[in-house]
């Protein structure tokens, strides 16, 4: 319980672990305008409960701290460890704070302790919350006929994906450097919300249009090679604005030049070999949840 620093400590002091990976969080940005108060508790005062607990009583152990490019908010990109600050959420200022407290930890006190500054990151075990997994467990089941619509918020932001897997490489190698430092993760190419569902339908044989502006938006079935019939010019995409957010993040690109030359980190996937395993593995499990219903169990 991230509220519990004399729980962190006594866990601590009992593990004395050589590394702290610090990714707890409340991590959703809309929920944070909703639970702002909360957001600071979990996603910022936390970070300096752990903190405070390796100063005590283990203080060999390293830190990393999930820092994220929320931080970088309304700045223009490209974004890299020298970019201000400018954060758009409870969430992107929770995280800011954390981020200035790892710092000063290892400042003050020699604590080895690195903010990895990472941009979004997917895989087919993202929370179904999260934009891209939404688009990909709806495209799945509209291609097989189960659900009628994806209804989403903003179209036009654009985000800089890469896979999960690659990130959490970067991660472990921030910790293995001489001299305890801040890197950015990112892919340095950002794509659109809307871009990305047609790379999911497109998986499934659906080829999507769009149409109308704002709230008006929708998507349309264009042409359907898919295993399901889906009538061309069928709706399957609508925009409702209650999935807005109070204020935006529009843009992120990451420049990870120098993830890229200290730690010698490559991303090895593309955005098309993320989409490609997310929606493959959302139409598995969708087959198997039929297979359940189907055969009682
Ligand atoms: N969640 C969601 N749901 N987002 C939507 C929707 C929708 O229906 N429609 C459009 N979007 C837009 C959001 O407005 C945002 O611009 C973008 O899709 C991405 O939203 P999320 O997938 O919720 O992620 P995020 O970019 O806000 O934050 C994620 O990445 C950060 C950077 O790594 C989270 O994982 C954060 O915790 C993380 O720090």
């Amino acid at each position: 319980d991230l509220s519990d620093g004399s729980r962190l400590t006594t866990l601590l002091s009992t593990i004395r672990p050589d590394e702290v990976y610090h990714l707890a969080a409340q991590s959703h940005v809309r929920v944070s305008f909703d639970e702002p108060e909360h957001t600071g508790d979990v996603t910022g005062l936390a970070t300096t409960r752990l903190l405070e607990a390796i100063r005590l009583v283990s203080p060999e152990s390293k830190f990393y701290q999930a820092s994220s490019s929320e931080m970088f908010g309304a700045t223009p990109p490209p974004q890299n460890e020298e970019t201000p600050f400018y954060p758009r959420s409870p969430y992107g200022a929770a995280k800011l704070y954390s981020y200035w407290m790892t710092r000063n930890y290892r400042e003050a006190y020699g604590i080895f302790a690195c903010n990895g500054i990472l941009f979004n990151h997917e895989s087919p075990r993202r929370g179904e919350t999260f934009v891209t997994k939404k688009i990909t467990k709806a495209a799945a089941r509209i291609s097989q006929g189960k659900q009628e619509t994806l209804t989403l918020g903003n179209l036009d932001a654009k985000r800089d994906w890469g896979h999960a897997k690659d990130y959490i490489e970067g991660m472990y190698l921030i910790l293995q450097q001489e001299k305890p430092e801040d890197f950015v993760l990112a892919t340095g190419i950002t794509t659109t919300i809307r871009d990305f569902v047609k790379m999911s339908f497109a998986e499934l044989g659906i080829e999507l249009g769009f149409r109308g502006k704002d709230e008006a938006e929708e998507g349309y079935v264009v042409k359907n090679t898919g295993e399901y019939k889906l009538e061309e010019g069928t709706v399957v995409v609508k925009v409702d604005p209650k999935y807005y957010r109070p204020t935006e993040v529009d843009l992120l690109i990451g420049d990870p030049t120098k993830a890229m030359t200290q730690l010698g980190w490559k991303p090895k996937f593309d955005l098309a070999a993320l989409v490609k395993e997310m929606v493959a593995s959302d139409v598995s499990l969708f087959k198997k949840e039929l297979y359940i219903k189907q055969s009682g169990i």
